[in-house]
């Protein structure tokens, strides 16, 4: 792989790496409170290490990144602190396209797009346009997102199937589910990453999690570093994973 960056990992070559992973941004508020600075400095320092970790990840070799940017549940958020993540959303977006021309990643959205500005949403279908025939790294954005929203939508989208005499009762089963999930045609996450040292899943990817591993992290994610993710990766593949089997 031209992009493999050898030299910048930690991990050795006998190593494992997930095909999906999972990252649960948090921390950026407590990490802003502790230098006494608004939370929004705490997102754009997050900002700083999503690029970061989103290019890593593609330079070695994962396949899928979903990382959870904003959830349905966000929007109880003070306004100042909502308008001020639309700004780091849009100014990314605005960059991917103007800097990226030549990347490799393919960028989707996974979420209800429809709360969100206009030229918010302009950016986020021309991302995944401009990038939806590229051969690398797939990166799912969740924003808006929220797993059991996700799971209200697929079960109504299958109840309409059923009442338009598509399909029966009978043929509903596991994969007809994940098949009208927003990740519908992706594998699951193997590991899904918790930094900021919280237990907790948050509404998110709940389906897709059957059989994840979890490493939760205790750092702050505007400190995470891609060494954290190579250890995250050296805990998981110290894992033993049986899938309810022996
Ligand atoms: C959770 O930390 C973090 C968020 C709700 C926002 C995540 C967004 C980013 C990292 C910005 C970058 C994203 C893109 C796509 C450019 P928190 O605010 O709940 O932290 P706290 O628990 O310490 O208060």
């Amino acid at each position: 792989m031209a992009f493999f960056k050898k030299k910048k990992q930690s991990l050795s070559e006998d190593i494992v790496l997930p095909e999906h992973i999972g990252i649960i941004m948090d921390g950026n508020g407590r990490w802003a409170k502790k230098r006494r600075l608004p939370r929004s400095a705490g997102h754009n320092a997050g900002g700083k290490v999503f690029r970061t970790i989103s290019r890593y990840c593609s330079d070695i070799g994962i396949k899928y990144l979903t990382v959870y940017a904003f959830s349905t549940e966000n929007w109880k958020r003070p306004k100042e602190e909502i308008d001020a993540l639309m700004k780091l959303f849009k100014d990314y977006l605005e960059e991917a396209l103007r800097d990226f021309k030549d990347d490799s990643i393919i960028v989707r959205f996974i979420g209800d797009k429809t709360p969100f500005s206009d030229d918010l949403k302009a950016l986020m279908i021309e991302n995944e346009e401009g990038s939806k025939d590229r051969d690398g790294m797939v990166l799912n954005i969740a924003m808006n997102y929220g797993s059991r929203d996700e799971i209200v939508r697929a079960v109504k989208a299958v109840s309409a199937d059923v009442k338009d005499g598509k399909i029966n009762v009978d043929d509903i089963d596991e994969q007809l589910i994940s098949d009208r999930l927003y990740t519908a045609g992706q594998p699951d996450p193997d590991l899904i990453i918790r930094p900021s040292g919280e237990y907790r899943i948050s509404n998110f990817m709940l389906w897709q999690a059957a059989y994840t591993e979890f490493v939760i992290m205790n750092k702050l994610w505007p400190d995470f570093t891609t060494d954290d993710l190579d250890e995250a990766i050296k805990t998981f593949n110290n894992r033993n994973r049986r899938f309810g089997g022996v």
